[in-house]
C-alpha cells in the first residue's frame, strides 16, 4: 500500500543523512572514516577528541530515527514501524556513501523513542550501566539492544520487539569487528583516542 512504500522511501532519505561524517567535515576535522574504528557514528567522533560534535552526531543520528518513526506513525502503526526500519537501513547502508554506513546504534535508540517512548529510559539505563562499569561503548550497545526486544515483548508491543529483534541482530552483525576485540580484549574504551 502507498502509505507503506512512502514511509520506506521516507525514512530511508532521512535516516541515509550520515550526520558524522557532516558535522566533522563541517567543523574541518576531515573524514572521520580515516580515525579510530573508521565508523561515521557518534563513539568514533568522540575519538576526535570534540566532545559537542559527538553528542550532536548522537542526538541527530537519533532524531533522524524518532522523526521517521514517529511522523509515519500518525498514517499507523505499520507505517511508522516500516519508515523506522528504512531509517535503520538508511543509516546503516546509505547510498551516498556507496552503503558504508554507521553501526546503528544511535538511529536504533531514536526508532524506538518515536515507537514506544518509555523505552528510552530502558535502553538509556542499561547503556549507562555497562558504559560506567566497563567503558566499553559496543559493549553497552550490545547489552542494550539484546535487552530492547524481549523488553517489548514481555510489556506489549509483540510487533515492535519483532522489528527490534531483526534490528538487533543486524547491529550485532555490523559490531562483528568490535565483538571480536571485545573477546580479545583490543577493544577501545569510551576515553580513549583513536
Ligand atoms: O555505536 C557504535 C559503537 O557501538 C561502536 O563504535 O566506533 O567503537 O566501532 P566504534
Amino acid at each position: 500500500p502507498l502509505p507503506t512504500l512512502l514511509s520506506l522511501a521516507f525514512g530511508y532519505l532521512l535516516g541515509s543523512i550520515p550526520f558524522g561524517l557532516l558535522l566533522t567535515r563541517m567543523a574541518g576535522l576531515g573524514d572521520v572514516r580515516k580515525i579510530g574504528s573508521g565508523n561515521i557514528g557518534a563513539t568514533n567522533v568522540l575519538r576526535t577528541g570534540n566532545k559537542k560534535l559527538a553528542a550532536a552526531t548522537l542526538l541527530l543520528d537519533a532524531l533522524k530515527g524518532t522523526a521517521a518513526a514517529a511522523i509515519a506513525s500518525r498514517f499507523g502503526l505499520e507505517a511508522g514501524i516500516a519508515a523506522g526500519f528504512a531509517a535503520f537501513m538508511g543509516h546503516l547502508f546509505p547510498v551516498w556513501l556507496g552503503f558504508k554506513g554507521g553501526k546503528g546504534v544511535a538511529t536504533y535508540l531514536g526508532i524506538l523513542l518515536g515507537l514506544v517512548p518509555f523505552m528510552l529510559a530502558v535502553f538509556a539505563a542499561i547503556w549507562v550501566s555497562v558504559a560506567y562499569l566497563t567503558r566499553y561503548s559496543s559493549l553497552s550497545a550490545l547489552v542494550a539492544t539484546a535487552a530492547c526486544p524481549v523488553v517489548l515483548w514481555f510489556t506489549g508491543y509483540e510487533e515492535v520487539a519483532v522489528l527490534f529483534a531483526v534490528m538487533t541482530l543486524i547491529t550485532w552483525i555490523k559490531h562483528r569487528a568490535n565483538i571480536s576485540r571485545l573477546l580479545r580484549g583490543t577493544e577501545s574504551r569510551i576515553g580513549d583516542k583513536g
